[in-house]
């Protein structure tokens, strides 16, 4: 299987977290959303012991909220001694009502609006990771008015490439995100910062892309960022605390892939600053990291019932589910990869190839195409493997569909974290 949380039972039905994906299905519905707590917690630790290891600096994995934030995955991260990244107010404000400890709490994104950093600076949060100059000294006058200190860093683009698809690609000088070293422009937006009141400029972040495969962009923009903090401790004497370096450790979503171990991410961007700090006479770093869809992906799967099968001669085989691009739509938005089962029949060969076809009112809502699956007809249970990431979190009321509900298993027991949603739910804000 592409993830230890799946299984096979002596049955030939799939299982996760020790529970029959056919029980769930039958006590919860579908489509659904399922996660393993105990996968969660092994990928958090496999971070945890990559990062501290051979690194005598301080280190912290932060876990990236936007691959699936609810109350509960707050709880299991915080109680693997991560931080996390958030990149909302609902998501600060969802991190605050689980009570996550404030002080590991990064907040990202590239507009944040007055109202979201004044919710960052009464929750007193570890740090605010500051975009762009307007972004800047709006935060500056915000903090002044609240007498506080803002502790933040600074997003670069280091200009480096990813080798992902350019959706998910985000460290090079064309991207939406972030100061780019290249031009000059980070270098005088740390002059800046130095000069503004308020403001406690403690290091700075970069997040290369996603899904990525390689170490060595890792190694290369860690050298950049690094090369960069020196030139500020030179110029401007201002001395970082803080280097972070993103997410974006690629996973494994079809047998085909083959992504290094995490540790070999780690190494890259530790050894680099271990390297650089002894050459330059640098006090070691914070290293931060930020694993999204590595911590989640590979702990869930989505369950869907067949409503029908339309062979289309010549062309294909439409298998129709109940839900589609509503809870999943990363398929539509750039092709995304998955491996798909029919789950009560996991151990027959499969021997279709089919376009697995959503529920909703557009050509493009597909899941997967030309994907090998077992014979099914309707009524049979199909899975979607390694959506934990990036699926619930991006979901949408897209033809005024209910959100499936989350059910986290663990040990063969199950329960609901985030409850589906009603069609009383959907009218709720109408007036
Ligand atoms: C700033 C930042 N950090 C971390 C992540 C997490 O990336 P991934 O889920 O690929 O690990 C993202 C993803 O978009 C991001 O934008």
């Amino acid at each position: 299987m592409i993830s230890d949380a799946f299984w096979v039972n002596q049955d030939g039905r799939l299982t996760v977290g020790g529970c029959d994906t056919l029980a769930l299905a039958r006590e919860y519905g579908t489509p659904l959303y399922v996660m393993d707590e105990s996968q969660i917690r092994v990928n958090c630790r496999n971070f945890l012991n990559a990062a501290y290891n051979g690194y005598d600096g301080e280190s912290l994995p932060i876990f990236a909220g936007k691959s699936f934030l609810c109350k509960e995955m707050c709880r299991v991260i915080a109680s693997e001694g991560f931080g996390l990244d958030v990149v909302s107010g609902g998501e600060l404000y969802t991190a605050a009502a689980a009570d996550f400890p404030r002080e590991k709490i990064f907040f990202h994104g590239n507009n944040k609006s007055d109202a979201e950093l004044t919710l960052a600076l009464e929750e007193n949060i570890g740090r605010i990771v500051v975009d762009n100059l307007p972004e800047l000294r709006r935060l500056s006058s915000l903090a002044m008015s609240k007498n506080k200190t803002a502790d933040i860093l600074f997003r670069l683009k280091p200009g480096v490439d990813a080798h992902t698809h350019d959706f998910i690609s985000t460290g090079q000088i064309d991207s939406k995100f972030g100061f780019a070293i290249e031009t000059g422009e980070a270098f005088e937006a740390a002059r800046t910062a130095a000069e503004l009141p308020y403001i406690n400029l403690c290091g700075i972040h970069c997040h290369i892309g996603s899904q990525i495969f390689e170490p060595e962009p890792y190694a290369t923009a860690t050298k950049v960022m690094l090369e960069f903090m020196l030139r500020v401790k030179k110029e401007l004497g201002i001395s970082f605390s803080d280097l972070n370096m993103g997410g974006g450790f690629g996973i494994k979503y079809k047998k085909s892939d083959t992504p290094p171990p995490f540790a070999a991410f780690l190494e890259a961007i530790s050894e680099t600053t271990r390297d650089f700090c002894d050459t330059h006479t640098l006090s070691l770093p914070r290293l931060l990291i930020e694993p999204g869809r590595s911590i989640a992906a590979p702990a869930g799967l989505t369950l869907y019932t067949v409503g029908s099968v339309k062979e289309i001669p010549g062309k294909r085989t439409y298998v129709i589910i109940d839900g589609g691009m509503a809870d999943n739509p990363r398929y539509a938005l750039y092709g995304a990869p998955y491996t798909v089962m029919a789950a009560q029949k996991a151990n027959h060969p499969a021997t279709q190839t089919v376009t697995l076809a959503g529920k909703c009112c557009e050509s493009g809502d597909l899941i997967q195409e030309h994907t090998l699956l077992q014979a099914v007809a309707p009524g049979d249970l199909i899975a979607v493997l390694a959506t934990g990431a990036y699926n619930y979190s991006m979901s949408s009321n897209y033809n005024r569909l209910p959100r499936p509900p989350v059910v986290m298993v663990e040990n063969g027991k199950s329960r609901v974290i985030v409850r589906g949603e009603t069609f009383e739910d959907i009218i709720r804000n109408d007036i």
